[in-house]
């Protein structure tokens, strides 16, 4: 069913970046409000702009993932029919070699934050959907994005978990939760998108919007975005785990030399 027969607000977490923001714009088309939620304002109330014109209501929440208290209280008071959370972060570095610091706020943005929205929504017990956008690298192991690549296993790993308990319950709360391939945007610095064959590999985000949405539409929980994606998970079930590893190992370590 068409999503503006069924839904009246949406809310994007991570409206600032490459997704989040042509994911607003399909919202905006269709929906009467729209909440652009992210750190920056400026950056929010740039989207906000471009926006103009379009059919939904717009409103700008600034809110940093890792002030806790601030995503306690953003939940709390959070009202809408839809809110996909597109933020996200990733450093590309050895393994090792990630510094604390970083490797904590990325657990915090990709893992945590997800999680608490998921058990603050459930428990508040109100009719929503919430989607979470998940990586190839939740499937794979990624050498070089190793902590990135372990947060969205964990996340997968947590939200599947969660479905399950959740359909056994009936809870208006539903979860869905889609795989994405490489996408045009900012979240890779440009050696590692160059290692991986450069922007040729990548999906578009205005293309990924517009797929989300339809997944969105169908009640879709999970989903491998992109047929050529799809059709790489599935041969990638075919090999031997240790292979694949290696290849990804070889393609990405081209990025980390550059
Ligand atoms: N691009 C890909 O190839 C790809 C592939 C698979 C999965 N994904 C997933 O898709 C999602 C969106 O990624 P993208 O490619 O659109 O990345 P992006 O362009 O880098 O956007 C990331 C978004 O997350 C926001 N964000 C980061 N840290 C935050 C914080 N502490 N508090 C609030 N917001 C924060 C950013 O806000 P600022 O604008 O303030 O930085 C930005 O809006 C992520 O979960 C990513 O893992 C992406």
């Amino acid at each position: 069913m068409k999503m503006e027969d069924t839904m009246k607000k949406a809310i994007i977490l991570g409206a600032t970046g490459g997704i989040g923001r042509q994911l607003a714009k399909e919202l905006a088309r269709r929906l009467d409000h729209l909440v652009l939620v992210g750190r920056d304002s400026d950056r929010l109330s740039q989207v906000q702009e471009e926006l103009t014109g379009s059919k939904a209501q717009l409103s700008i929440v600034t809110l940093d993932i890792l002030d806790q208290m601030a995503l306690e209280a953003f939940v709390e008071d959070l009202d809408a029919d839809l809110l996909v959370n597109c933020a996200g972060v990733a450093y590309f570095s050895l393994g090792s070699y990630l510094a604390t610091a970083n490797e904590k706020d990325l657990w915090q943005i990709n893992y945590h934050a997800p999680v608490n929205l998921i058990k603050k929504l459930v428990q508040k017990n109100q009719k929503i959907q919430l989607v979470q956008l998940s990586s190839l690298a939740a499937l794979f192991p990624h050498p070089y994005l190793a902590a990135y690549s372990s947060s969205k296993a964990a996340l997968q790993t947590y939200t599947l978990a969660i479905q399950e308990e959740l359909s056994q319950s009936d809870s208006p709360v539903q979860l869905s939760l889609y795989i994405l391939g490489p996408v045009q945007t900012a979240i890779f610095p440009p050696e590692l998108v160059e290692a991986l064959g450069g922007s040729r590999l990548q999906m578009k985000p205005e293309k990924v919007a517009q797929q989300l949405i339809r997944f969105i539409e169908r009640d879709t929980s999970y989903a491998v975005i992109g047929l050529r994606y799809r059709l790489l998970v599935s041969l990638g079930r075919l090999l031997p785990k240790r292979w694949i590893i290696r290849l990804l190992a070889r393609y990405l370590r081209k990025g980390l030399n550059r």
